[in-house]
């Protein structure tokens, strides 16, 4: 890594902890790779924050806008940045979430952008987010907006299962995504076909499709949710 200590490399870069989120999960060989990885002493940045696209991914103009949600109780801050959010053995399907993430207003990928995830485990619980950070992590996407993550699939959940034992939330990601310059955005993603859909929060128009796929003799899901964020307003 570099002609530099791990400690130095990490102090001067700017980044240092994202990019380990990005570079820390190589999954399938048709997975995004990064764009350029500068070696120069002198600036040591490894996303290249700019506009120069090299990989044919174009202006999208047909972005539609994300549907908010809100953060729920259960946010925490300071989850961990990694490519994988459950730990080695955690319970339940095997999930890849990816996608990318867009600028609204120049309909261009947006890169440098922190994406950060949470959700329950199959027994319904979420982590503390203290001590246990268990299908937390955070990503940053990019220099093509590109994010991939794996976890396990979360699953419906009663938030509150002796007060309220009928009362299901569809199964999600929670998802928060910063950038400067932008509003952030709060939302959840939905699963197509979710039993639990009658939850007056399930939103048609964030549920991705799931597609199962084998590798390395297991099977596993995946899906794709593309994240839009919208200019910061000037009077904020
Ligand atoms: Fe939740």
């Amino acid at each position: 890594m570099f002609d530099s200590t791990r400690r130095n490399f990490l102090q001067q870069t700017s980044i240092g902890l994202a990019t380990f989120g990005i570079s820390g999960l190589v999954l399938r060989s048709e997975a995004q790779p990064t764009q350029e990885v500068s070696r120069n002493r002198s600036d040591r940045i490894l996303i290249q924050m700019g506009p120069v696209l090299k990989d044919g991914i174009t202006a999208k103009s047909d972005l539609r806008k994300v549907t908010p949600q809100p953060y729920g109780p259960f946010y925490r801050t300071g989850a961990p940045f990694r490519g994988k959010l459950s730990l080695p053995g955690e319970p339940g399907t095997t999930f890849v979430l990816s996608g990318r993430v867009w600028a609204y207003d120049t309909k261009r990928p947006l890169p440098g952008v922190v994406l950060d995830f949470w959700h329950v485990d199959i027994a319904e619980k979420y982590s503390n987010g203290t001590t246990d950070f268990r299908n937390r992590g955070r990503l940053v996407s990019s220099e093509t907006g590109f994010y991939e993550l794996e976890s396990i699939r979360p699953i419906p959940y009663r938030p509150n299962p002796t007060g309220a034992p009928e009362f299901w939330r569809c199964a999600h990601f929670h998802l928060v995504a910063i950038s400067p310059g932008y509003e952030p955005l709060v939302t959840e993603i939905h699963f197509q076909g979710d039993p639990k859909k009658n939850d007056p929060m399930y939103r048609p128009e964030n549920a991705i499709v799931v597609e199962e796929q084998n590798a390395n003799g297991r099977v596993f899901q995946r899906g794709v949710f593309d994240v839009v964020l919208e200019r910061e307003s000037d009077s904020k």
